[in-house]
């Protein structure tokens, strides 16, 4: 009804043939060898190895390799990719003074944002994508440099010194001392403790086309340098609905406060008013498989604590118990995910609620930089370029100010 002279622009949109998927519910944006998910049997495989085999007998960097290269190492593999990782720990001198640009009070992923993203002006030849060599390089010094910024983002946040990495512990316990130890005072970590944030980093260290590692890619197919791919999947993990969920999984369960006040609470959920966090998932339509290792992973650091009676660890279990046999969650296929339980573990391990996200970075890190490399190693890659539905004004023509 537009008239002979009008041409309907909202046409243009609908010439040739595209899907309109808002969300990607049912749409794949690439080929990967990486990583499979059965979201209906609850699985998890890594370069075809399931994750709970994963988490009991390899450790993060061997699952690094893994993700990698598609392989697990050899003795001499690996004792060569550790030697490499370990030496590239340290971070330029000048980015300890870029922290002092920021606020003390400011959130830890913000700083992660920006430092990782300005790792760029520091190593100028990972802008030549096209050299294998270089991405190499810029993959292991992500790997190895985003704990020591991650340990800088909390120490600066609370007005403590920086921490030198110690290179002759393992990934994780190198962590906890950067993040723990002080020039007065070593750190000795405790082996389960480790262990457990060890853990906690396999299970999160891929999860094939999630928000934050699309964003990776899309931002990487149109050739800008892995650093700043990185930092734009930083910025995405950011949000509540990826890696916030287990920051707001003890922010739930502090509102809840008793068990007594479980049942208000559920009501509250089905009618719409919040939603239970550490539940429900895009891919997952039952029990997501890191959150059964994950619960085995909190009794352990609870009971090597002597926390076993821990308050929130028995609210959580009396909620996921009520949740999983109510109709509600029941016909919606909504289960615990990973972070129903690793905020407990993270909070157990002395790592402050303002951190999760940033280790879930730092795990996620390998797993990004994986995709990142997969796709540019592909001689077929295309830039990321999804279409849209226009639903705005017809054509019209520019009216005037004295006539508006
Ligand atoms: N609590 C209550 N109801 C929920 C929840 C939840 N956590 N998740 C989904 N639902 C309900 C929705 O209200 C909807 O109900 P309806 O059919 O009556 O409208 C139905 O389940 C489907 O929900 P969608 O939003 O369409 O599911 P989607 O796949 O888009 O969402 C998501 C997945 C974002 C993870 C969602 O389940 C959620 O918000 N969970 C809480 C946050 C969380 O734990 N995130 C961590 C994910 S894991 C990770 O990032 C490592």
């Amino acid at each position: 009804n537009l008239g002979p002279d009008v041409v309907d622009i909202r046409s243009f949109s609908k010439t040739g043939m595209f899907t309109f998927d808002p969300g990607f519910l049912a749409t794949a944006s690439c080929e990967s060898k990486i990583t499979f998910i059965d979201g209906d049997a609850g699985q998890l495989y890594y370069r075809g190895y399931p994750i709970e085999q994963l988490a009991e007998k390899s450790d993060y960097l061997e699952t690094c390799y893994l993700l990698m290269y598609g392989e697990l190492p050899n003795t001499e593999q690996r004792k060569e990719f550790e030697t490499t990782i370990t030496r590239h720990t340290m971070v330029h001198d000048q980015i300890t003074r870029f922290f002092n640009g920021f606020r003390r009070d400011a959130h830890p992923m913000a700083m992660m944002v920006g430092v990782v993203g300005a790792l760029s002006a520091f190593y100028q030849d990972s802008l030549d994508i096209a050299n294998p060599e270089h991405r190499k390089v810029a993959m292991y010094r992500l790997i190895s440099k985003i704990p020591t910024i991650a340990a800088m983002c909390f120490r600066y946040s609370i007005g403590a010194p920086f921490m030198y990495p110690k290179n002759n512990l393992s990934y994780s316990a190198n962590f906890m001392h950067m993040m723990f130890a002080t020039p007065c005072e070593d750190y000795e970590p405790n082996p389960i403790l480790v262990r457990a944030l060890d853990r906690i980093l396999i299970l999160h260290a891929d999860h094939e086309q999630n928000a934050s590692t699309s964003t990776v890619r899309l931002a990487g197919s149109s050739g800008a340098n892995p650093f700043a791919c990185i930092a734009a999947g930083i910025a995405c993990l950011w949000g509540p609905a990826h890696g916030g969920a287990n920051e707001a999984v003890l922010k739930m369960l502090d509102e809840i406060g008793d068990e007594s006040n479980i049942e208000e609470f559920i009501q509250g959920v089905k009618d719409k008013r919040y939603r239970l966090m550490g539940f429900g998932h895009r891919v997952y339509k039952n029990l997501d498989p890191r959150a059964s290792i994950m619960r085995e992973t909190c009794y352990e650091v609870l009971k090597e604590l002597g926390l076993e009676n821990d308050p929130k660890l028995k609210l959580a279990m009396r909620l996921e118990k009520i949740a999983l046999e109510d109709q509600y969650f029941v016909e919606r296929k909504l289960y615990p995910n990973v972070d129903f339980y690793s905020g407990i573990v993270l909070k157990a391990l002395g790592i402050p609620v303002s951190m999760f996200t940033v280790i879930f970075a730092l795990a996620r890190t390998v797993g990004w930089i994986s995709h990142w490399n997969e796709m540019i190693s592909d001689p077929q890659q295309k830039i990321g370029r999804p279409r849209q539905l226009y639903t705005g004004e017809q054509r019209r023509d520019y009216v005037g100010m004295d006539q508006r």
